[in-house]
Formats: C-alpha cells, structure tokens, sequence
C-alpha cells in the first residue's frame, strides 16, 4: 500500500507547520505508523526559504520533547498538489491561498488543521509569529490536539494497521 501523503502548510514555513510537521511526524513514530504516513511542510509565503524553523518554535517544540532542527522552510509549489493526499492549512487565509494555487483536477483534501481537533472552539491555529512565547504554547496545545485526530481519522479512512511497537 502506498503511504498517504499529508502536507501541512503556514504562511513562512518557520512556527506553524514545522511545529505541525514536527508534532506529527513523532505521533506517527510513537504509534507506528511512520511505515505508513508520510509528512512535510511549507509556506504560501517565500520570504523563509531555506531557513531553519524560528527559535522560539523551536524551543518552545524542543521543551516537550519534539526536535525541529532538521526542518528547512520551503514555499508551496504546483507539484504539491500531485503528490499530497491532505493538503491542511494552519488559517483561513493560508487555505484561501492554497484553494487559488490548487488546480481544479486536485484530488486530495484541502482542510483547515483544527478541522481535526476536538474538544476545542478554535478553527484556525493563531500566528504567533508578533507575539510573546506563550503563542508559542498554544500552537503547541492546538497542534498536538489536531495530530491526534488527524491520525485517529486516517487510520480510519485508510484501514492502517500500525506496526508493533
Ligand atoms: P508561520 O509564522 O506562518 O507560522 O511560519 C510566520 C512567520 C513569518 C511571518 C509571519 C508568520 N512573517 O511575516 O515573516
């Protein structure tokens, strides 16, 4: 079975979706279904590429646990919408861009992120980009949330099995 394809996407590639990316790619791991599910990240916006994910992302990701040094910011591209299943936006105006990128013939899902939290109000993970450290948290909070969900639905969807642990 081919894996499925999932691409979270910001406006700079360097707090949100890395944190996304982050975040997830260690639930998959954790719950073996890495084998399975295959992540990346990106920007609507090009001012980042290239470059590492925010410190202050990366530090507030690194205090529970979850390493974003790899990461490198990149920008969405046409061949994105060929290769991803689930193309998930951190906020309405990332998914509002994409939705103009995305060519009429997309076969994936085009969602919001938090489409996939429960138990929470909030349809949009908030930039925390002009903020103070603890919009860093909440991302982190709404990110972890939204992950799990993601992979409690595609499991579902998909029929994955994960492997022993
Ligand atoms: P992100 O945060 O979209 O979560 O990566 C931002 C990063 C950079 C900028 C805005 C948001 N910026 O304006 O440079």
């Amino acid at each position: 079975m081919s894996a499925v394809k999932v691409l979270f996407v910001c406006l700079g590639n360097i707090c949100r979706s890395p944190t996304a990316h982050g975040v997830f790619q260690q639930l998959l791991e954790t719950r073996g279904f890495d084998h399975l599910v295959q992540v990346d990240s990106a920007g609507t916006g090009d001012w980042h590429i290239g470059l590492p994910p925010d410190q202050r992302a990366s530090a507030s990701a690194a205090r529970r646990g979850y390493d974003l040094s790899p990461l490198r910011a990149r920008q969405v591209v046409a061949a994105d919408f060929r290769e991803y299943d689930y193309i998930l936006a951190m906020d309405a105006q990332n998914l509002s861009n994409l939705r103009k990128l995305a060519p009429a013939n997309f076969a994936g899902e085009l969602q919001l992120f938090l489409h996939y939290a429960r138990g929470v109000d909030e349809r949009e993970v908030p930039d925390p980009y002009y903020g103070g450290l603890d919009g860093f948290d909440h991302v982190l909070d709404l990110v972890e949330n939204a992950a799990r969900g993601l992979l409690d639905e595609l499991a579902v969807r998909h029929g994955l099995q994960a492997r022993p642990l």
